[in-house]
């Protein structure tokens, strides 16, 4: 049983190709490593299984089916440090990931204040790592 299969994956983030035409598979119960140098795609095919991103070309399936219907199959991914979220705020993480939900407008203002507060973030909500308020290293 195929647990994840990658077909002609391509992902082009303006004239840049991230990911070019890449294939592979995962059996169930296999483990896998994708090794590469820094900006070589590696956390883009993991965002593209995620369906975190929509890829250019390709199919992905979990499963046997389509990545998008059988999120279900990912329980939890770890990222490393070089990539989008430590350059938003807290408060735009959350915004972020909402949105990715589906969620937005208004509404969920009130949510991320409440998630905000729950994480005892209130005070940081709208540090950067640049502003030296919040050190995402510690
Ligand atoms: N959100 C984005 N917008 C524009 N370009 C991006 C974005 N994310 C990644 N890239 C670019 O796509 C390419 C692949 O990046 P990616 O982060 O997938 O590589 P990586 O193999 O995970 O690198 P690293 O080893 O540094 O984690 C790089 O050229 C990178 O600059
Ligand atoms: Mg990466």
């Amino acid at each position: 049983m195929k647990a994840v299969e990658v077909t002609n994956l391509t992902k082009n983030y303006g004239k840049n190709t991230a990911v070019n035409d890449v294939s592979f598979t995962i059996e169930k119960g296999d483990i896998c490593g994708i090794l590469g140098p820094n900006g070589s795609g590696k956390t883009t095919i993991i965002k593209s299984i995620c369906n975190l991103i929509i890829p250019d070309k390709g199919v992905i399936k979990l499963f046997n089916k389509d990545n998008y219907k059988a999120i279900e199959n990912i329980s939890a991914v770890f990222e490393g440090t070089r990539n989008l979220y430590w350059r938003l705020t807290p408060r735009e993480n959350l915004r972020y990931f909402a949105g990715i939900r589906g969620l937005g407008g208004r509404k969920i203002e009130s949510r991320i204040d409440e998630l905000l507060e729950r994480f005892n973030l209130s005070e940081k909500r709208n540090a950067t790592k640049n502003s030296h308020s919040y050190d995402i290293s510690k």
